[in-house]
């Protein structure tokens, strides 16, 4: 099965080797509502995850399927518009095998985005929270069954995954904007349902500042490749366990479209620090 895998991804970076017009550095994935960050690409080449070997193939219509290889602010981007999830039934390690394959072609720096419910009341939806640690709830881990030790250690550190750097920068971007930014934990859930009020208490309980079914998975293969992380949260919701509220999918797209120009223009001014 490992081995398996391995072939797998092999052959989908041979393909993306001949395929693609330079190494991008800056590798960014587009998660709920923020896939149109990628217009703002000058895109050379925009490839369907249909087309490239093994790549896993979206089953949710809120995410697109393709690969977009362009520059932003000067710098060699590719941009993942469309992502996946464990709730969509893919094993951890299939649903990385885009960004594993993204960072044997070369690319060091992985910019990570999702909608996210927030569980730390002074959140307002609309925020946005810089991710500086995580909590995985999702039963399962990437880097699980035989390592290979050329991608990287067997038990990987992850007692700085989300790089201070990179948040420096970013709240650096920030400011010359004028724009107010948050910061927190992240709690991966494994979904597709959503939490009960019971679970929200929980989640608050044990540290996390916001919640979502993405993201966490992909920053451990990240980190085990030894790619500097930066990740963002909208928040799309948030979540008052004495005064709950249903959460509608409608509403999380609608909040984090909404602050796509925003994170666009943030994450346009950051990548021309780095
Ligand atoms: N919970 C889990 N995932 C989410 C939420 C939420 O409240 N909002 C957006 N993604």
């Amino acid at each position: 099965m490992a081995e398996d895998y391995f072939a797998r991804v092999e052959e989908a970076r041979s393909f993306l080797a001949q395929t693609l017009p330079y190494v991008p550095e800056i590798l960014l994935v587009l998660g709920t509502g923020l896939s149109g960050l990628g217009r703002s690409l000058k895109s050379e080449l925009v490839i369907p995850y249909r087309e490239i070997p093994h790549f896993p193939v979206s089953t949710v219509e809120s995410h697109a399927g393709e690969l977009l290889i362009g520059e932003l602010a000067g710098r060699r981007v590719a941009a993942f518009r469309g992502r996946f999830h464990y709730y969509e039934g893919y094993s951890t390690r299939e649903l990385t095998l885009p960004l594993r394959v993204m960072s044997l072609l070369g690319a060091r720096i992985l910019i990570v985005s999702n909608a996210a419910g927030g569980l730390n009341l002074e959140f307002c939806p609309g925020d946005l929270m810089l991710i500086r640690d995580h909590i995985n709830l999702i039963p399962d881990n990437p880097l699980r069954g035989p390592n290979r030790e050329e991608w990287g250690p067997r038990f990987p550190d992850l007692s700085r995954a989300y790089s201070s750097r990179l948040r420096e920068l970013f709240r650096e971007a920030a400011r010359e904007l004028g724009e107010e930014i948050r910061e927190g934990v992240y709690v991966a859930v494994p979904g597709p349902s959503l939490e009960t009020p019971a679970e929200t208490r929980f989640l608050r309980l044990i540290g996390a500042d916001a919640v979502g079914m993405s993201t966490v998975p992909e920053v451990i293969v990240a980190v085990h490749a030894g790619m500097e992380v930066l990740g963002v949260s909208v928040i799309a919701n948030v979540n008052d366990p004495d005064h709950f509220q249903p959460i509608l999918l409608e509403e999380v797209i609608a909040q984090a479209q909404a602050a796509e120009a925003r994170l666009t223009r943030l994450i346009t001014r950051f990548i021309s620090k780095i």
